[in-house]
């Protein structure tokens, strides 16, 4: 297990990019192995868990390349039809978004599959995409009524559109159910309070379906095919949002972040940092294959606590971690509420961000739904722990970058998932 210790930072100041947007990325290749022909995609996450996926599709028989160093990867397919009975279990390693999504197309194909990943997605609950499923007529069976994985889906039972509401807003369950409804018969409407990412219904539209987007209702009806395209994906907001917040947080930081996906059912963080007294701007806004995408520029200012609920939390719900990292030193109160969700990352997040941030001395209660921190507190460095949670692991880094003394974070190897070279690029802006 990898150790990384951090000591106060220096103002961070610079250009910096990230890499690509971890649910774009597997989208681009799960969408490109569904489509007809070739997919090319630029700006790939070659992240741990995008490259699980693309051994999913691998394993099915789909010939799809590679280009580590160039972040290129090309697919080429002959559609849905061409997915084959993968000839041992799909192993997602630790990408939840990638199990959700796959269980939507496996639920539709003609063959027989077994999924699961590590130990946490052994934890993490599935029942919330496979009773849908089941509802659509999908054949599924797991641990626990098909709860907790291994999965197996007996594909090849007729799927039957269905007008679903989610419980809670998930872009994993309403992406699966939109996966499986391309395969059903009739419409399959997936409706939610507030709107989750909307990733899956543009990149749907780009590669030539017809998906109808009605306030928070989104409905696609069985039957039409994909065409495989060129995608360009830009940097993943929820990376550039742990180097945002070392600069709202370390004194005199001034930093662009450039070329982040700044879609606004992901941008919750620049308006919770905004709501806290941050200085932001974006520039150069543009559209890149469907998808809003800016320069981010941020300056250290003075931050007041804020209240972060409701429709904003599933717009920001991975940033939570690190916000409440920026919390601890905002003046006032920064209540987190309604992000129940938090429990069932890949840690339980409400328990793993309370639990570390008062071993640095913050002031912070969890409560049912979230957190609350009072602020400022200054922080003493401490040992902490990853949990193999990515995001647990770099919003400690983070905190590290302004605690007293050493900050020691075990288990830093966690942002292999989705911020390669985050170690890296963190140390390049923060010392002189
Ligand atoms: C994701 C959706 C979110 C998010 C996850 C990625 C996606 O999960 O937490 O990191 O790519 O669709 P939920 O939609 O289940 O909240």
């Amino acid at each position: 297990m990898d150790t990384e210790t951090m000591i106060p930072s220096e103002p961070l100041r610079g250009n910096i990019t990230v890499p690509g947007d971890k649910s774009i990325s597997h989208r681009a290749v799960m969408f490109g192995a569904m489509a007809h022909g070739r997919t090319t995609v630029d700006g790939f996450l070659d992240g741990e868990d995008c490259r699980q996926t693309i051994k999913c599709f691998q394993n099915m028989g789909v010939h799809i390349q590679h280009d580590r160093e160039q972040g290129k990867v090309t697919i080429e397919s002959r559609g849905l039809e061409g997915l084959h009975v993968p000839s041992q279990w799909l192993d997602v390693g630790n990408s939840g978004t990638t199990i959700r999504l796959m269980l939507g197309i496996l639920a539709g194909r003609p063959f027989f599959s077994v999924i699961g990943g590590d130990e946490s997605i052994a934890k993490r609950p599935m029942a919330r995409i496979t009773d849908p499923l089941k509802k659509m007529g999908a054949a599924i069976y797991g641990r626990d009524d098909a709860t907790y994985t291994p999965i197996a889906v007996n594909g090849g039972t007729k799927l039957n559109g269905i007008d679903y509401e989610l419980p809670v807003a998930s872009a994993q369950v309403k992406s699966a159910l939109l996966l499986a409804g391309l395969q059903a018969e009739g419409t399959t409407t997936v409706r939610e309070e507030t709107r989750s990412r909307d990733h899956t219904e543009r990149m749907l539209q780009a590669f030539g379906v017809d998906v109808n987007i009605d306030g928070h209702a989104v409905s696609i009806t069985g039957g039409p095919s994909l065409q495989g395209r060129h995608v360009d994906i830009p940097g993943d907001i929820s990376s550039a949002a742990f180097l945002l917040a070392a600069a709202a947080i370390v004194k005199n930081s001034h930093l662009r972040v450039s070329n982040i996906g700044v879609n606004p059912t992901r941008a919750g963080v620049l308006d919770a940092l905004v709501a806290m007294g941050a200085d932001i701007t974006l520039e150069n806004e543009r559209l890149v294959s469907g998808e809003p995408v800016a320069d981010i520029v941020i300056s250290e200012k003075p931050l007041r606590g804020t209240t972060i609920s409701g429709a904003l939390i599933p717009r920001l719900i991975d940033e939570l971690p690190v916000l409440a990292v920026v919390a601890t030193q905002a003046e006032g109160q920064t209540v987190i509420t309604d992000a129940t969700e938090l429990k069932y990352k890949e840690t339980n997040r409400i328990e793993t961000t309370v639990e570390q941030l008062r071993r640095l001395g913050a002031n912070v209660e969890a409560t049912e739904d979230g957190m609350v921190i009072e602020g400022p507190t200054p922080l003493s460095g401490a040992e902490v722990h990853s949990f193999n949670d990515h995001r647990i692991g770099m919003a400690f880094t983070i905190a590290g970058l302004i605690a007293k003394g050493s900050t020691t974070i075990h288990g830093s190897q966690a942002n292999e998932i989705s911020f390669p070279g985050f170690y890296e690029a963190v140390r390049a802006l923060s010392t002189p």
